[in-house]
């Protein structure tokens, strides 16, 4: 069989051209899946929510590494304020049903399609890796779009809103950009934008399923009973309440439009760490036969750290919170180890494991942070004050308890 022509294909210039306006989407889907994990009150689209963003994180850090290696170096700083217009305005809903129908019933189908287009149209024999990329994430778009398409909330009634309005206007914002040249113009809608919508502010109070009740102290930890089982049950049912920590880094990921790629990446892959600890939490205990709906669901954790800057949420989060909790967690798997519950031990060895490296993320960016926001305070400073925020908040829950 003779080649393909290769006047059928892009030239390089627009070849990289369109990895960039990939790599800025999936980027963009990273940090918007992080702003809404907690406005979505549905616990299994949250734990699904987490490990999306991670996959977009994925495409968007394989289609950078393909951009250098095409000595493209300026494609992490290039910005596009249709894109930036475009994302703010999916985010910008009235609540979890409106994201998720903007985003993955109307955005992401279309996206899918055209970079699937955009790998289609990338030459397979000069440029087979861009080719791949491209194709991997349209993949990955695809995926998403088909989990929301079959998607019905396991603890509250389905299915969810879809409002024509709502898929008019975001329709109309992907008809206005020009995604075929590989570039971006403003977009002008046709339809307006529905008058109720606000511009999204990110989220004061975490949401939950209405079938779980919510609690502002952890009263289960408070009164555990001095025997194994039920020393257990509440170190697993306290996994559980780690997505209030994805929800605040979710939360750091989309208002931290000033920092690097690189923090982001890290940044998403802490979330979905923490994600799939609340997912540990909730296996472990439906293996210890217990049901998630019976345990309050917590929210005075998310809701001290929203009122934050964002630098020092993630300086209390990594290291305050999470580089002192080793001398508890060593103490569990002690226990788990003596008791024999090798299930449970293994759980917590994973975690620890992953704390570490959750801590360390914290020794590479909170300095960054503080540069890049050009504030004088030193790392043991910023670190002081946020144990000065941790005793407050905990001084708070002991009379709130
Ligand atoms: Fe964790
Ligand atoms: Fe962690």
């Amino acid at each position: 069989m003779p080649p393909p022509p290769a006047e059928a294909f892009t030239p390089l210039p627009d070849t990289l051209a369109r990895l960039a306006r990939a790599f800025q989407v999936t980027r963009g889907l990273t940090r918007l899946c992080g702003g809404w994990l907690p406005g979505v009150p549905y616990w299994d689209a949250k734990l699904e929510l987490g490990d999306q963003l991670w996959a977009h994180a994925q495409s968007a850090a394989d289609l950078l590494r393909r951009l250098h290696e095409l000595k493209e170096s300026t494609a992490e700083r290039q910005e596009s304020a249709a894109l930036d217009t475009l994302l703010r305005e999916v985010a910008s809903v009235r609540d979890g049903d409106d994201f998720l129908w903007g985003c993955h019933g109307v955005l992401l189908p279309r996206l899918q399609a055209q970079f699937a287009a955009w790998a289609d149209q990338t030459d397979p024999v000069m440029d087979p890796l861009s080719r791949q990329l491209l194709q991997a994430a349209a993949d990955r778009l695809g995926a998403h779009a088909a989990w929301y398409a079959a998607y019905r909330p396991a603890f509250s009634p389905g299915p969810l809103r879809r409002s024509p309005a709502w898929a008019a206007y975001v329709t109309a914002l992907l008809d206005g950009i020009d995604f075929a040249g590989g570039a971006w113009r403003l977009p002008t809608p046709s339809v307006g934008r529905p008058a109720e919508w606000q511009e999204f502010a990110c989220i004061a109070t975490p949401r939950r399923d209405a079938c779980f009740r919510t609690a502002w102290f952890n009263e289960v930890s408070r009164h555990v009973r001095d025997d194994f089982a039920d020393r257990r049950r509440v170190v697993f049912y306290n996994h559980t309440q780690e997505m209030q920590f994805a929800e605040s880094l979710g939360a750091i990921l989309y208002e931290t439009p000033e920092m690097p790629w690189a923090f982001h990446y890290d940044l998403a892959r802490h979330c979905t760490d923490e994600i799939r600890h609340t997912r540990m939490g909730c296996t472990r205990l439906a293996q210890l036969g217990e049901d998630l709906r019976q345990y309050p669901m917590l929210l005075q954790n998310y809701s001290v750290r929203a009122k934050l800057e964002p630098i020092e949420r993630f300086c209390l989060m990594t290291l305050v919170i999470e580089a002192g909790s080793f001398e508890k967690k060593r103490a569990n798997v002690k226990e788990f180890g003596e008791q024999g519950d090798v299930i449970s031990e293994r759980y917590e060895s994973y975690d620890i494991r992953d704390e570490m490296m959750h801590v360390n993320f914290g020794h590479t960016w909170v300095p960054i942070m503080l540069r890049v926001n050009r504030d004088p305070r030193s790392v043991n400073e910023l670190i002081a004050h946020c144990r000065d925020i941790l005793e407050d908040a905990l001084k708070d829950e002991r009379r709130a308890g």
